[in-house]
């Protein structure tokens, strides 16, 4: 499983950095609009923070091919390191992911509702594909099965793309994602908190502490004792 954080947020990325197993930050034109700073800026300054071999996954605006392809060379020029075009499965979207594969530039294919449309991303060049589960369940479907059904067709069809699953709004949809092979998700800051709290952790902890205290004293490490 690759794990990556959907924000912009600094001071988020820098916790989760510090704590968690990250390979990446993926953002979207509403993620970056929260931070309300200039565009570059804000990628070059995650870039800071997570390094250069770690992906950063950046989305274009424009609606045509040409222009999708313009932003995509530009955001390459402008940042540096591991990058991913963000291009979302349209039309243009499509005929943009084959002119940049061909250009050597890596892309997750975006905004991803259906399996056709991952195939279709995917045989044209896309480095991930990113179904939006939540955005899917939101509308009385299954999004779940339709990550499971793009994971059987990339290996069905010997596919070099990986399933990017994006948009979780609790740890429930990541755990059913993780358990039918999803290669990689994207998770915001709040949901990648709560998928290691448990309270009986925590009541096992503080369990340890107090027996071990009894005995050693207050706030004795290891270290501590001779
Ligand atoms: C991925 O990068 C998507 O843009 C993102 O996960 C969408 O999430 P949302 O449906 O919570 O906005």
């Amino acid at each position: 499983m690759i794990y990556m954080l959907d924000t912009a947020n600094l001071e988020a990325i820098k916790k989760a950095y510090d704590l968690y197993p990250l390979s990446g930050v993926t953002t979207n034109p509403t993620i970056i609009s929260k931070e309300n700073n200039g565009f570059i800026s804000i990628l070059k300054d995650i870039r800071s923070i997570i390094g250069e071999d770690s992906m950063l996954h950046a989305q274009v605006l424009g609606k045509t091919a040409d222009e999708m392809v313009k932003e995509a060379v530009y955001l390459k020029e402008k940042v540096e390191g591991s990058l991913y075009i963000k291009i979302p499965v349209t039309p243009e979207g499509i005929k943009a992911i084959k002119i940049l594969k061909k250009e050597g530039i890596k892309i997750t294919a975006t905004a991803i509702f259906t399996a056709q449309q991952a195939l279709m991303a995917s045989i044209a060049g896309a480095d991930f594909v990113a179904p939006y589960v939540n955005r899917i369940d939101n509308i009385s479907g299954n999004g779940v099965e339709v990550v499971k059904i793009i994971t059987n067709q990339i290996n069905i069809y010997n596919l070099d793309t990986k399933v990017l699953a994006a948009s979780f709004k609790n740890v429930q949809q990541v755990h059913e994602v993780s358990k039918i092979g999803a290669h990689s998700v994207t998770v915001n800051p709040e949901i990648m908190d709560k998928m290691l709290e448990h309270p009986l952790t925590d009541w096992s902890i503080d369990q340890f502490i107090k027996d071990w205290e009894s005995i050693y004293g207050e706030g004795k490490l290891i270290t501590d004792i001779k």
